[in-house]
């Protein structure tokens, strides 16, 4: 049985969630390996429709083992909000498991997000606002608190104060108050009742998994072009979403992954800021919004729009490892009359780039190279397998894999669990 990372292929939101839903059924273990609740991911079952923000999306199924790994930063308030809501819905939470190595987002990492973006003024990042940056940031520093802290308060109260003699500082730099460490103690105390009995080492059971042979999925949050080093920095997030962070994040060995699926809209869009070279300022932009329902899962912002990246999915494949593609989305592209593929990029200076990413500055300086493709008439949602495709829609997925170099493995052509297939049964 496989370890598989199922990373973003391209700016976020690509389909994560729904594609881990749908394999989640096979799978014994899922991890989120990085990143934390600025992930929004989608999942629509039969319990209902949910973005998931740190619960894995492996736990709608109740015999996978669900861990938030070591990579990630997890904010406890936001975990017991989104745990609240599953339970709500009448999913259990047996199987979920937090490792105990996990940074945690703390109320003044949010604080600090919202100051440092508004002191970026016109060069904001567009963050989540989430505290993600702040939180990764003093892990870098050794400042951070782990959610393991949270089992040793003798511990948990020295690191605290020693994380807000500079934090306060910092946040009276940026105009902000002062936090109170007995408040905040009090308030990480309420998590340890809480949450404590899931922190655990999780490595251990991911030990077990693996030479028990079983199936393992390892969970990205983001995409690569928003990865902390192979993304359009500074506009990325602060951890890295690629595949092979993911054995790192998640307490694997660096080999032990046999299978990479990257995870693809069959267009593009992104949310925040940052050169976006196929972006659709058109009534063409507008239509993929409204028809796609792009808005921010976690924010509600309106997502920008595009055509499909043909530079960005190879560069995404060849950094990732790919093993696979799953396209996701592509019932969106109904109705269209043409399509557009952006298969190089052209500089100023007229050379033509195909097979590397340029750097932000160069990318906001790039015109997009097109090729036209017939659309479809027919709804492609009904569809449940290659065959069952308009032969325009798999002529252009042919044309998508072969860009990226990398097999289509799943086709999704609605948001349903059952609305994905494997194309090869
Ligand atoms: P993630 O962050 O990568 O998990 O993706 P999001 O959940 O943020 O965004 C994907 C959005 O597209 C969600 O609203 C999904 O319900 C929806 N979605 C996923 N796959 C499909 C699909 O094949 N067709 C349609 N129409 N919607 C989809
Ligand atoms: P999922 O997992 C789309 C974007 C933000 C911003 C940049 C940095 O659902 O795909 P951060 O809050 O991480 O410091 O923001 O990254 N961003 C996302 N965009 N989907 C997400 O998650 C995102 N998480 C962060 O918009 O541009
Ligand atoms: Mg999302």
């Amino acid at each position: 049985m496989p370890v598989t990372a199922i990373v973003g292929a391209q700016w976020g939101d690509e389909g994560k969630g729904r594609i881990i839903d749908f394999l989640a059924q096979q799978a014994d273990v899922v991890i989120r390996f990085q990143g934390g609740d600025n992930a929004g991911h989608t999942v629509i079952n039969e319990y209902g429709k949910h973005a998931l923000h740190l619960v894995p999306s492996g736990i709608f199924n109740p015999t996978t083992q669900n861990i938030i790994g070591a990579g990630c930063v997890v904010n406890p308030a936001s975990l017991l909000d989104e745990m609240a809501r599953l339970q709500a819905a009448g999913v259990a939470l047996d199987s979920l498991w937090i490792c105990h190595r996990a940074q945690m987002v703390m109320p003044y990492h949010r604080l600090l997000d919202e100051l440092e973006e508004k002191a970026r003024g016109k060069d904001s990042i567009g963050t989540t606002k989430r505290g993600i940056g702040p939180a990764y940031a003093d892990k870098a520093a050794r400042s951070g608190l782990r959610m393991g802290d949270l089992l040793h308060p003798d511990w948990l109260e020295a690191r605290l104060d020693n994380a807000l003699r500079t934090i306060n500082r910092k946040l009276q730099i940026l105009g902000g108050e002062p936090m109170d460490g007995q408040e905040l103690y009090a308030r990480l105390m309420a998590y340890r009742r809480k949450l404590g009995h899931r922190i655990v080492d999780t490595m251990a059971l991911l030990r077990r998994a693996l030479e028990a042979d079983a199936d393992i999925l390892l969970e990205g949050q983001l995409g690569v072009m928003r990865d902390l080093d192979w993304g359009i920095y500074p506009y990325v997030t602060s951890s890295n979403p690629t595949a092979a962070f993911a054995p790192s994040g998640a307490g694997l060995p660096a080999g032990s992954l046999d299978r990479v699926i990257g995870v693809v809209k069959a267009y593009s869009t992104a949310v925040g800021e940052g050169p976006f070279p196929t972006e659709l300022l058109d009534e063409t932009g507008d239509r993929l919004r409204e028809v796609g329902g792009e808005f921010g899962a976690t924010t509600g912002r309106p997502r920008r729009c595009g055509w499909f990246d043909g530079v960005a999915i190879r560069y995404a494949a060849w950094l990732n490892g790919m093993t696979g593609l799953a396209v996701t989305k592509l019932d969106v592209l109904d109705g269209f009359d043409e399509l557009k593929i952006c298969t190089g990029y052209r500089l100023p200076t007229g050379e033509v780039i195909t097979d590397v990413m340029p750097d932000t500055p160069q990318l906001y300086e790039v015109t997009p190279i097109y090729e036209t493709w017939p659309g479809w008439r027919r709804d492609a949602t009904a569809a449940r397998s290659w065959d069952e495709l308009p032969r325009a829609a798999r002529a252009y997925l042919n044309r998508i894999s072969e860009l990226a170099g990398v097999p289509i493995a799943y086709v999704s052509v609605g948001p349903e669990r059952e609305q994905m297939f494997a194309t090869v049964p």
